[in-house]
């Protein structure tokens, strides 16, 4: 989704600039630009295609400056055009890069054009550019600080007036934005990441905060326009390995990622107990009553996953619920909860609006989630637990998936060990068998080969079930939505149970059904539901473990991921499905790290 990098300084910031955006690229992005301060009025370039292209643009033009703004847009009013891509411009003096929507721009639309102002552009962010124009009488600041009262939605910006050379304003309201601090230049950017390598300073912005940047100095206002001191955050970051090395995708480099970023996420876990969560204690896990998950997407499968280990080993009830619906409901909340924003970017617009929801409902026992460290969601919460996936640039979700998963049945354990219902003999045995999981992935992902077969098949048809039970069943939705992201293949996941309710009237031998068919204890079930399947001339596609009984044969392809992995079978199943997704859409030719519509960092509603 929408990226921005600003710099301030007395070199040229074109160079830092574009690198900036390659670092956003992995947000999502249908076309990208950049403007540049120069004498007389400033000067842009900006593109529908990726930022490798506008970097030759920009090298053909020589468009170089000390001051400018850079910019991914992600589509949400106006179409992907030229014309649309920001940085916008107000009559040549206000240059402007957002991200977030601005809600009410229809009426402050209105009451600019009536001052005379003329849109050239479908967005919102136009009335942004041209309201702080209508404000600006010398200085930005007080101009974006006016603006910013009128708008309703969310909004990071980064903005610059032609007539202040060495001066950078920025605001932020529910999109992320990180001031960077330099010896002599200062940066604004979406994610720190963008930054690495040019300073390791950072500056978190709050919602409401409104910032000045001047080369080597950043000075913040809150809310109230008080001028505040926001922590600043020392951050090594090393710039991670991001070629592909022998893989054609990320996707595919990340799925096979997986052993190691479990391995990771896994370091330093040799007990259970509330030191594995950073800002964590006994507190954090004595009173709770009941188990809130939130998330979206993949984030929230894993919460589905999740919810029912909290029931069977810490045996307190869970709730997992989509962020965006949770945020807009009224509720009737236990206040012994412990409320768990699960989330790959930190950033996502609504799993951290009903992180702040539950917040206002007076739910501060919050523990966070998360892969990016520093991101707004593990700041935002009480406690937090990092998971080590590493960089993940697909925007598909893979390895950022079972590293949730490991750190939620983590957090379970943890619950159940404090809570008193689990012994130190199944603390063991659980702990020996994630420390196992590496191993077993490895055994699974060397299966490539056979699911290679399965997509060659599964991506000449036009749809597909999933299909699971128990803990299962997140693993069955989580694989059909990797087969609509990645191969645009529609896919829906039933409960192997509901099948007969309805969707078994759509199941023809074109449609196939993958299932996931653990050796557990609800295996017999499974069987009569698959058998419902084959009855009707559906073609299966089977999952299942070692000793399942399931025989390949006529109408049947089974994969056995080993020997059956107890509570933690999920983290093995999903791994065939991330790979027949990958390979279904490698079959198709989709656009597999960049699906068409999608965007890594949804930081709109
Ligand atoms: C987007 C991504 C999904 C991801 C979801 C939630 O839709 O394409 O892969 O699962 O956002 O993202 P989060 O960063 O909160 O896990």
């Amino acid at each position: 989704m929408c990226g921005i990098v600003g710099a301030v300084s007395q070199r040229n910031v074109v160079p830092m600039l574009i690198e900036g955006l390659r670092r956003l690229e992995y947000r999502g992005y249908d076309s990208c630009g950049i403007a540049v301060h120069r004498t007389g009025k400033p000067r842009r370039a900006r593109c529908t295609a990726r930022v490798n292209s506008l970097a030759r643009t920009i090298s053909d033009i020589h468009l170089e400056g000390s001051l400018g703004i850079a910019h991914t847009r992600w589509a949400t009013h106006g179409a992907p055009a030229t014309m649309n891509a920001h940085p916008i411009f107000s009559r040549d003096l206000i240059a402007i890069v957002h991200n977030g929507i601005i809600e009410n721009h229809e009426s402050l639309k209105a009451m600019l054009v009536e001052q005379g102002y003329e849109f050239q552009t479908e967005t919102d962010t136009e009335v942004i550019a041209h309201l702080v124009h209508s404000f600006y009488d010398g200085d930005l600041l007080s101009a974006v600080m006016r603006s910013t009262h009128m708008f309703r939605g969310t909004y990071a910006i980064a903005a610059f007036s032609n007539s202040e050379p060495g001066r950078m304003v920025g605001a932020r309201e529910g999109s992320p934005l990180v001031a960077g601090i330099g010896e002599t230049e200062t940066f604004l950017a979406s994610d720190a990441l963008a930054l690495a390598g040019y300073t390791n300073r950072f500056v978190f912005l709050e919602d409401g905060d409104v910032v000045d940047l001047k080369p080597g100095q950043v000075t913040v206002w809150d809310r109230d326009r008080r001028s505040v001191e926001r922590p600043n955050r020392l951050i090594e970051q090393s710039l991670e390995d991001t070629s592909l090395g022998s893989f054609s995708h990320y996707m595919q480099k990340e799925i096979f990622e997986q052993p190691l970023a479990i391995t990771n996420t896994l370091a330093n876990v040799a007990s259970l107990g509330s030191s594995i969560f950073e800002d964590a204690d006994r507190s954090t896990f004595e009173n709770v009553d009941k188990v809130l998950l939130l998330g979206c997407g993949t984030s929230h499968h894993a919460g589905l996953v999740a919810r029912q280990w909290f029931e069977s080993v810490a045996r307190v009830p869970a709730q997992a619920e989509i962020a965006s619906e949770f945020r807009y409901r009224e509720q009737c909340h236990d206040p012994r909860t412990l409320v768990v924003p699960v989330s790959q970017s930190g950033e996502t617009a609504d799993t951290l609006a009903a992180l702040k929801y539950a917040q206002a409902m007076g739910l501060d026992n919050t523990l966070a989630i998360g892969n990016v460290a520093n991101s707004a969601m593990m700041r935002a919460a009480r406690s937090r637990f990092q998971t080590r996936a590493g960089v993940e640039i697909g925007v598909a979700s893979s390895k950022a998936f079972t590293t949730q998963l490991v750190a939620l049945f983590l957090l379970a354990a943890t619950l159940g060990r404090v809570r008193g219902t689990l012994s130190s003999q199944q603390e063991t045995s659980y702990l020996q068998q994630l420390h196992k999981l590496p191993v077993a992935c490895r055994a699974v992902l060397a299966k490539e080969p056979q699911v290679i077969a399965w997509a060659n098949e599964i991506s000449t048809r036009e749809s597909a079930f999933y299909l699971g039970r128990g803990v299962h069943f997140p693993i069955a939705m989580e694989g059909a939505l990797k087969l609509k992201e990645i191969a645009y293949i529609h896919a829906e996941a039933y409960a192997a149970g509901e099948l007969k309710h309805g969707p078994l009237a759509l199941v023809t031998p074109d449609t196939p059904a993958v299932v996931s068919a653990p050796n557990d204890a609800l295996l017999d079930k499974l069987k009569s539901n698959m058998q419902e399947v084959r009855a009707r001339g559906g073609q299966l596609f089977v999952i299942t473990d070692n000793g399942a009984g399931i025989p390949s044969g006529s109408g049947t392809r089974t994969l056995e991921t080993g020997a059956h992995f107890g509570l933690l079978s999920p983290i093995l199943h999903v791994l065939p499905m991330q790979l027949l997704a990958y390979h279904s859409g490698c079959a198709r030719h989709t656009d597999i790290d960049k699906p068409r519509n999608l965007a890594k960092s949804v930081t709109v509603e």
